[in-house]
């Protein structure tokens, strides 16, 4: 009779050490995401914690996992469960008392102008997250043009306030909690906003807001690079940014102000986004680019900053947010919603790697 190995929790935490997170450079026993190894003679069972729901690279650290343990002597069946558990990164020069209590992570979404779909992106990425099992707020700050409740469908709400707390709670919808400048504005009033009272009256209202808890909070901040905006970027806490920007040349130099912006606050830049970067044809299922090419990839490189991919030009894009049902809401399974799920991707992992690239003030000039 052959004797069986016994497996023991020791050598199949052997072998997962062996196992190497691609982004973090460590291996998944240091990095303190394997859990509750339980084995039953030839059965092993664990669970692995990654820092994001949003991982790009689950499916391959499960399947590095799995070899490895698959490679202990006694080992038949292998049970992995994969978990996540989002890790703060409240970034750095802010300081602690301005850290928003439950709030792990603020990601602002900023272009150098107007009209590049900024508030397009910043919906459809946090819809994205929270369909990935994260847990998602969304603040409209574009105080300018709030548009994120008629993206969203909450045209008509209302946050309500909980006197016992005072705090005011979020609007809910696809999961994501949305407070936006534009609940505080009669509709049809155009608010004239200075810059220094902004920044006060967010900061207030930031703090009033129950959030609860949260892993990422998207913010949708208002266009240009103006002592408004930079006042605006300053009141809130953010872990990083990401950068969205069109094709075109003009739209990338205009990009190239909006990163030395955050620069300047010591925001670390997350990525670069190009949308309406090159038309899918419906019919033949083709790329065109109608626009100049790679403007999004090239400013990306010369700012050495990560490029998160290019979202096409659809009509269905815009019709979709105009309904108040992002593409990645109304077709989850859609080219439109694969394209923003990366990017949402790249936007968690950069986060959890805790990215902090900085760009040289000379390229900004
Ligand atoms: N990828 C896209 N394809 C087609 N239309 C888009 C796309 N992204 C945004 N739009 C449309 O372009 C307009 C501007 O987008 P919006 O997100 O409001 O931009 P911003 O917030 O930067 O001003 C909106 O009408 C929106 O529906
Ligand atoms: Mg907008």
């Amino acid at each position: 009779m052959p004797i069986l190995a016994t497996v023991t929790p020791q050598q199949v935490l052997a072998a997962l050490g062996t196992v190497i997170d691609p982004d973090l450079h460590k291996d998944l026993v240091t990095l303190g995401m394997i859990k509750n190894v339980q084995i039953d003679g030839p059965r092993v069972s664990f669970t692995v914690e990654l820092t994001t729901p949003a991982c790009p690279l689950k499916a391959e650290i499960e399947r590095m996992c799995r070899a490895a343990v698959a490679a202990v002597p006694g080992v038949e069946d292998i049970q992995i469960e994969m978990t996540a558990n989002v890790r703060a990164n409240t970034g750095r020069g802010i300081p602690q008392q301005q850290a928003l209590p439950g709030v792990k992570n603020v990601v602002a979404v900023a272009s150098g102008k107007g009209g590049v779909g900024k508030s397009t992106v910043s919906a459809n990425i946090a819809c994205a997250l929270a369909q990935m099992g994260a847990k998602v707020g969304l603040l409209d700050a574009d105080i300018y043009g709030p548009s994120i409740p008629i993206i969203m469908g909450v045209e008509d709400a209302q946050p309500t306030v909980d006197e016992k707390k005072e705090k005011l709670m979020p609007v809910e919808r696809y999961g994501v909690k949305i407070i936006s400048m534009g609940f505080l504005q009669p509709s049809g009033s155009a608010v004239i906003w200075r810059g220094p009272m902004v920044a006060k009256a967010v900061q207030q209202f930031l703090r009033d807001v129950e959030w609860g808890e949260i892993d990422y909070l998207v913010v949708d901040l208002p266009p240009g690079t103006g002592d408004a905006q930079l006042t605006l970027a300053q009141a809130i806490p953010l872990s990083g940014a990401v950068v969205v920007m069109t094709p075109q040349d003009l739209a990338a130099a205009v990009a190239v102000k909006a990163v030395a912006m955050f620069q300047r606050l010591d925001v670390p830049i997350l990525g670069i986004v190009e949308n309406m970067s090159y038309f899918l044809c419906p019919t033949c299922n083709s790329r065109h680019h109608i626009f100049s090419h790679g403007g999004g990839q090239q400013a990306a490189e010369a700012l050495n900053v990560p490029f998160f991919g290019a979202i096409p030009l659809a009509a269905d894009i815009g019709a979709e947010a105009d309904e108040g049902t992002p593409s990645v809401v109304i077709n989850p399974d859609g080219p439109y919603a694969e394209a923003f799920r990366e990017v949402a991707e790249r936007v968690a992992q950069a986060i959890s790697i805790g990215a902090r690239k900085f760009v040289p003030l000379a390229m900004a000039k």
